[in-house]
């Protein structure tokens, strides 16, 4: 499972970064805004330096557009970024026409807001590259976000979709095993969340253990 930073933060990105297991950066319109990042100049040469930070790992863009036309405008400039842009497109009836033409004009896409497992069909019919339940905000709706990561899992091996599943609006380390085991391709997670998979409390007693016992050596 490939792990992602859902951030646009660029300290945060490059703490993941030095880690060593980072393969990609997630963003949205809500994380940038979170960053300051107003006007097109100042969007897109932040994607750039989300870019250089990550080297060869994929870095989502949102678009911000909700019609055919003005999403393939945008998302053409996000992709021309560099070659590790991939485009998110919201899974709107537009949205989805316009992850098919990428897909035939060799744009990646990240097909985002999908809360069903008829909304990941649709996506990977249309030939995105990934597709992004949103896993804490369905949990918060009262029903189970790892589920529909299992149930897209067994669609997708049964009708041999190559769409990638990157589960997202991860809330915890907890999230991240659980959708490894449900058959995520990709989990995209805040840094806390990542840093969540380290802590033990056994851990810690075992090390201040050995560490006492190593100033008897
Ligand atoms: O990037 C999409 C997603 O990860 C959003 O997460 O925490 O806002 O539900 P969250």
């Amino acid at each position: 499972m490939k792990f992602f930073i859902d951030t646009a933060n660029l300290a945060q990105i490059q703490e993941a970064h030095d880690l060593g297991i980072l393969d990609g950066v997630t963003t949205n319109p809500s994380l940038m805004a979170k960053e300051g990042i107003k006007g097109e100049a100042a969007i897109l040469q932040h994607y750039k330096s989300i870019c250089e930070i990550v080297g060869d790992g994929d870095v989502s863009a949102e678009v911000f557009s909700t019609d055919f036309a003005s999403i393939i405008e945008e998302g053409k400039k996000l992709a021309a970024i560099d070659s590790n842009i991939v485009v998110k497109v919201p899974m709107i009836k537009d949205g989805v026409k316009a992850i098919k033409w990428f897909t035939d004009n060799n744009i990646r896409t990240n097909c985002t807001l999908v809360f069903s497992a008829g909304q990941a069909i649709l996506a990977a019919k249309a030939g995105a590259t990934y597709v992004s339940p949103f896993i804490g905000r369905i949990d918060d709706s009262s029903w189970d976000g790892v589920e529909l990561i299992a149930q897209i899992a067994q669609i997708y091996s049964i009708q041999g979709f190559k769409t990638e599943i990157l589960a997202a609006s991860i809330r915890n380390a907890l999230h991240i095993v659980k959708c490894a085991e449900a058959g995520a391709d990709v989990c995209t997670c805040p840094l806390d969340s990542i840093l969540g998979l380290l802590k033990h409390p056994l851990t810690d007693i075992g090390l201040a253990k050995f560490l006492e016992d190593a100033k008897k050596m």
